[in-house]
């Protein structure tokens, strides 16, 4: 089934936060960021700001009427400045005037004198200063200093990712309405209408049941939105609340850029040991995570990069620990993937270097490493592995050994162009990682004309979590998916609601939407037996006919749903589900996390242009673990789109902050995402169908964040290029390999060393 939303799209007809008609009176906002990245506000001047045309109320920190304070995971995180400012960016306070021109005139005018502190912005500069956001965290298998007299090869080194910018095509934004009674409505960008509710309910001190977070859909979140999107939702409802009108704020592109978090950069340090058969005994791994100046969602990303630490492998004696560390950048949060590529990237760069210095394929390490089913995941939950039935199966498809013929005899000649291969496995626990949050709700109608209405806690952001939806409540009342609408989230609708994220949003919402169809369903055969008369036969909806003992009725959906009205039986349900099975102890860092895993392989070419550093991506050939796909067009989508969006991190998307903590690539002029011309020349995706039962919905693996790590295969086909090119460079594990990296990689005069 296609996506629901893509005639919508295609026409423009499809309503963003922006495309909400403007009630009458709408004031706009503007926010004046702190234009340094850490110091003490020693005076603040808004009374030229005041004094502008157009403007109505200048707002700071006074104006808050509950908690200056919108941290989630913890409270360290003002929606205003008061005295300390901690990085560039953060809010001080916020111009509500006639126009978005006007609001944006006056923030120009407002004026503060800070007095400037050093600023850090190095995670492990952070660490040295003692200046973490939690306690370390440290994940244990095995005996690790054991372990290290038992292996032949022992190889170290250091790896570094950098951050990366969400570019959602919708910017963040809110558009706060009074509505009567002291109740507030709030139209959000958000993934998490819940914490955005939680965040202005803390901010203006009105209780949850007067706010109402309604989201339409995003143009985009990607993490993003998960938490980030309840600073403009709390700006624009204090503001509605102080001058009793609309007010609206949608961040230019700039502003959204410079004054929101991104992916984490982090900075690590690895051991591997492996035996003579090169099967890896141990691994120690030290993660400095770069968090920004707030907790944000920083420690659930940290836990998540320890799960993740030894990818698709199983090693036996695994140290891992991770800092969290705080720096003056703004507060980096969520991103595709979650900590995952990040912790994942590390063991891939071992291995390569691992195999460089044996001189052997990594591939031949990879391979005989791969996660077995029973093996024990550092954090103690067992696998059900289809990581060798990926891989193989890739191979064996994909031809790898012509592949690897084509690439060798390519890199034989010619001598200005290379050519590299890799293999990128995947293994990505779905669950939220904190137990609580896996839970969700759905209402469902059925209407007296057999119509349909579903409504969630899910937010569609593109995945295609609301075709999913009204693919699941067609399926359970066997009718044409045309009867089903699915209707937009808000928190007067749906309540206590976990974010549209860690890929599990359709699994959640899908099994509640299950639950609840399934209710009216039961209710619907009792009137159906009533009104045929049938006792003890067997009844059954097929493609909107009632079916009795394997024959079909005269009663269609429509006068079976009748009848139930006109009998008073409800046609209504309301239905929560909770993930069984799941548990984590954090003290221990043991548990059963995950409700399953998602596996996949993908094989990687990549051709390098010795001479200039400019390469071109010829192939992704994936092999992917979808479970049975309930709707492959969005699955296959989110995986081209994953592998873009993860390739664009590891060769070209470059986050440079200065020394001073200002952000330098804030535009799209001198930040570089992946275009047409730079997405890889083709992609193949294969299904690996895997009948074995999971807690997925009908099944269908949950698909939106575990392809991104397909792109890491990127970084290491282009390393491969380069060695071919010159074999005895001695190149740093450092993401993203743009093309100057490349080059300067091609012409390095340095020797590899263990
Ligand atoms: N796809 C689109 N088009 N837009 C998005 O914002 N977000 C990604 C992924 N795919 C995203 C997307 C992220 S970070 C997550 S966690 C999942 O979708 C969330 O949706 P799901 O739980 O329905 O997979
Ligand atoms: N994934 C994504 N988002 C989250 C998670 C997670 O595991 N935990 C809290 N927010
Ligand atoms: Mo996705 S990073 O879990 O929003």
């Amino acid at each position: 089934m296609k996506n629901i939303d893509s005639i919508g799209h295609v026409r423009g007809e499809s309503i963003y936060l922006d495309d909400i008609p403007l009630i009458q009176g709408t004031l706009f906002g503007a926010a004046y960021g702190s234009p340094i990245a850490h110091g003490f506000i020693r005076a603040l001047d808004i009374s030229e700001a005041e004094r502008h045309p157009g403007v109505v109320r200048i707002l700071t920190f006074r104006d808050i009427r509950g908690e200056n304070q919108i941290g989630g995971i913890i409270p360290d995180e003002p929606l205003f400045a008061e005295q300390h400012v901690h990085f560039c960016g953060m809010p001080i306070a916020f111009a509500v005037a006639v126009s978005e021109k006007a609001a944006r005139e006056a923030v120009g005018k407002i004026k503060a004198e800070i007095e400037p502190c050093p600023v850090v912005t190095d995670p492990r500069e952070a660490q040295a200063n003692g200046e973490l956001i939690i306690p370390p965290r440290t994940f244990r298998l095995g005996d690790v200093d054991q372990a290290w007299s038992l292996c032949t090869h022992i190889v170290e080194g250091r790896a570094d990712t950098n951050g990366q910018e969400h570019l959602y095509i919708e910017t963040q934004g809110a558009y706060a309405i009074p509505l009567e009674n002291g109740v507030i409505r709030v139209h959000s960008s958000t993934q998490a209408p819940t914490a955005v509710q939680r965040a202005v309910s803390k901010v203006t001190g009105l209780p949850m049941h007067a706010l109402d977070i309604a989201v339409n859909r995003l143009g985009g979140g990607f993490g993003g939105k998960e938490d980030q999107a309840n600073v403009w939702a709390a700006l624009c409802a204090l503001a509605c609340i102080q001058v009793g009108r609309p007010v609206k704020y949608s961040l230019p592109r700039t502003d959204d850029m410079v004054m929101t978090g991104k992916r984490h950069p982090y900075s690590s340090d690895f051991k591997i040991g492996l035996d003579k058969d090169l099967k890896i005994l141990a691994y120690e791994v030290t993660f400095y995570q770069n968090a920004g100046a707030a907790a944000d969602l920083s420690p659930a990303v940290l836990e998540r990069t320890l799960f993740h630490c030894t990818n698709s492998y199983f090693i036996p004696h695994v140290r891992a620990t991770a800092y969290s560390c705080r720096t003056h950048l703004p507060p980096n949060t969520a991103f595709r993937g979650f900590g995952g590529p990040q912790g994942m990237f590390v063991i891939e760069a071992a291995i390569a270097k691992t195999a460089e210095v044996l001189g052997v394929d990594a591939a031949v390490i990879q391979k005989r490493n791969l996660l077995r089913t029973g093996d024990e995941f550092p954090y103690g939950q067992p696998a059900e592995s289809e990581a060798h039935a990926c891989w193989q199966k890739a191979e064996d498809l994909y031809d790898v050994v012509a592949l690897r013929g084509e690439v060798e005899g390519f890199n034989k000649s010619n001598r200005l162009f290379k050519k590299g291969l890799s293999f990128m496995p995947v293994c990505f626990g779905i669950s939220f990682t904190k137990t609580l949050m896996n839970q969700a709700r759905a209402l469902v109608h059925v209407y007296t004309d057999g119509s349909v209405s579903v409504v969630t806690g899910a937010v569609e952001m593109g995945q295609g979590v609301n075709t999913k939806m009204l693919q699941v409540a067609a399926t359970v009342f066997s009718i044409d998916p045309g009867l089903v609408k699915v209707q937009s989230t808000s928190t007067y609708k749906i309540a206590n609601t976990s974010p549209s994220a860690a890929s599990a949003t359709a699994d959640l919402n899908g099994k509640a939407v299950q639950m609840a169809c399934t209710g009216i369903l039961r209710r619907l055969k009792e009137v159906a037996a009533l009104e045929l008369g049938v006792t003890g036969g067997m009844i059954e909806l097929k493609e909107g006919v009632v079916w009795v003992d394997g024959a079909a009725s005269a009663m269609d959906w429509k006068k079976l749903v009748l009848a139930a009205f006109v009998r008073r039986v409800s046609l209504s349900e309301h239905a929560h589900y909770a993930t069984p099975g799941i548990h984590f102890d954090p003290s221990k860092g043991k548990g059963h996390p995950f409700a399953y895993h998602v596996y996949g392989t993908a094989i990687v070419v990549v051709t390098l242009d010795c001479l200039r550093g400019r390469y071109t991506i010829d192939a992704v050939k994936v092999v992917h673990d979808f479970g049975v796909s309930m709707n492959t067009l969005i699955d296959r989508g989110q995986i081209e789109g994953g592998i873009v969006q993860g390739a664009g991190w590891m060769t070209m998307e470059e986050v440079l902050y200065d020394a001073s903590g200002r952000l330098r690539s804030n535009t799209l002029s001198t930040y570089k995402v992946p275009d047409i011309y730079s997405a890889p020349s083709a992609i193949s995706i294969e299904a690996l169908h895997t009948e074995r039962d999971n807690l997925a919905i009908f099944r269908s693996k949950a698909v939106g964040e575990p392809p991104l790590m397909y792109g890491i295969g990127v970084y290491f086909a282009l390393r491969q290029a380069i060695r071919a090119f010159n074999p005895s460079a001695d190149l740093s594990f450092s993401a993203p390999l743009t093309p100057e990296k490349a080059l300067m990689g091609l012409y390095d005069k340095k020797h590899v060393t263990a």
